[in-house]
């Protein structure tokens, strides 16, 4: 299994203190010198530090303020981050958990937690003088690469999976000014394309298996537990979180071993990782159930979640150790489960896309189960705003009722 361990050593290939590392053989890169996404052995790439930075080093707001747990001291930016950590009381009492926060990451500027990668990752692009940027997507990497690239002023390509696609992120990537590339095959084949145009040097590759991206998406991890503390005094026991490529759970398992690095907090405080996937398209699921080290790829793939319809999670050799040493797991809901957990989150007052209901959803299984118990704080992960979806919302939703053009007819018609 690969090896997370920060080290205290700075290699020669450091620059500033940075350089980036193979998770598997732990051989070193400097991070500036040439473009690279992963190791001579085909390894992940994580960027590691001379220092770790605790929370007294924090200051400001957004994604900004963790600069000194990140490699620039600012990034191209709409701003991003400083996200809400909603109270559900209603929600919480009818789970059965001791407490529930819901981490609305669809209040970032393009309408989801991918715009945390792109502050830092697009910042990337121009310190290696890159002119062209390209990602596969689901739909809100797309959307969110179009707006920073844009801002970057930098030309970007967008790989979609034909037809599967929710609108709004389309209409993002669309006014953004990217080019959006239909591929006839799902987000895994858009993926392999765009790995093999970046291999080429044709474009840089904005996706999650970009370390750089995942360095603005730990954000995620070091404000929910700052925020978590100053109300509560403690930290969240349990993360629950969308799995797709398992980028998040990469990036948050790596907020916590850097916070324990620096001495801010203790090994046994890191919260439990806890994946959600649906029911068709669960491979993490499947490589957690049966104790395997790494994801056999599925080749089809189906959920209404199309956010998360992805078979072959890339960043699951960081992600997997994430779960296992947290004390986390994995489980797959299904779409109508998925939908309950919309409604009931919209019910509260918090809009998401179905991709992120999956995180209530499977908190709400595991917590049937027995796997979750009462006593637990948990925080639930809502990834996108409802507004990326408009199609899943109106399935989900009333139906408008037509009313004549008249104050007594729709009175009337009301009560
Ligand atoms: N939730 C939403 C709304 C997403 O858009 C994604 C991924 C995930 C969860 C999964 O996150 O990959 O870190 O496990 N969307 C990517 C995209 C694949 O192209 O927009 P992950």
């Amino acid at each position: 299994m690969a090896n997370l361990q920060l080290s205290e050593r700075v290699p020669a290939a450091a620059e500033d203190g940075v350089w980036l590392e193979c998770i598997e053989t732990g051989e070193t890169y400097a991070p500036f010198e040439s473009i690279r996404y992963t190791s001579d052995v085909d390894g992940l790439l994580e960027v590691r530090y001379a220092d770790y930075p605790g929370f007294d080093a924090f200051s400001g707001r957004g994604v900004w303020r963790y600069a000194d747990a990140l490699p620039f001291e600012e990034g191209v930016s709409v701003p991003e981050g400083d996200t809400p950590l909603h109270y559900v009381p209603r929600l919480e009492s009818d789970i059965g958990v001791n407490s529930l926060r819901i981490k609305h990451e669809g209040m970032n500027p393009t309408g989801s937690f991918k715009d945390r990668g792109m502050t830092v990752g697009v910042q990337a692009a121009r310190r290696l003088g890159v002119e062209r940027l390209v990602c596969a997507s689901t739909g809100n990497t797309s959307a969110a690469l179009a707006a920073y690239g844009a801002r970057a002023g930098m030309e970007t390509l967008v790989l979609l999976p034909e037809g599967k696609v929710a609108a709004g992120k389309v209409a993002q990537a669309s006014l953004h000014g990217a080019r959006i590339l239909e591929v006839d095959g799902n987000f895994d084949d858009c993926l392999d394309i765009v790995r093999e145009l970046a291999e080429r040097g044709e474009a840089y590759l904005l996706n999650s298996l970009n370390p750089f991206r995942l360095e603005g998406q730990k954000t995620i991890g070091f404000e929910i537990l700052e925020r978590f503390y100053e109300d509560n005094g403690r930290f969240p026991d349990r993360i629950v979180l969308p799995v797709g490529n398992a980028g998040n759970t990469a990036a948050l398992y790596k907020a916590f071993r850097e916070l324990v690095a620096a001495g801010a907090i203790d090994r046994s405080e890191m919260p439990t990782l806890t994946g959600v996937q649906a029911d068709g398209a669960a491979p993490m699921v499947e490589a957690i159930e049966n104790d395997r080290d790494s994801v056999q790829r599925w080749t089809d793939v189906e959920t209404r979640a199309t956010a998360i319809r992805i078979g072959n999670p890339v960043n699951a050799p960081k992600a997997l150790p994430g779960i296992r040493e947290t004390g986390g797991t994995a489980v797959a809901v299904s779409d109508e489960a998925i939908t309950d957990a919309q409604q009931e989150l919209a019910e509260n007052g918090i809009g998401v896309e179905p991709a992120s209901a999956a995180s209530v959803a499977g908190l709400r299984k595991l917590r049937h189960q027995g796997v979750i118990d009462a006593d637990e704080d948990v925080v639930c992960l809502t990834t996108g705003h409802l507004l990326k979806d408009p199609d899943a919302a109106v399935a989900a939703g009333n139906d408008p009722e037509p009313v004549p053009n008249d104050a007594d007819a729709v009175l009337d018609h009301v009560v």
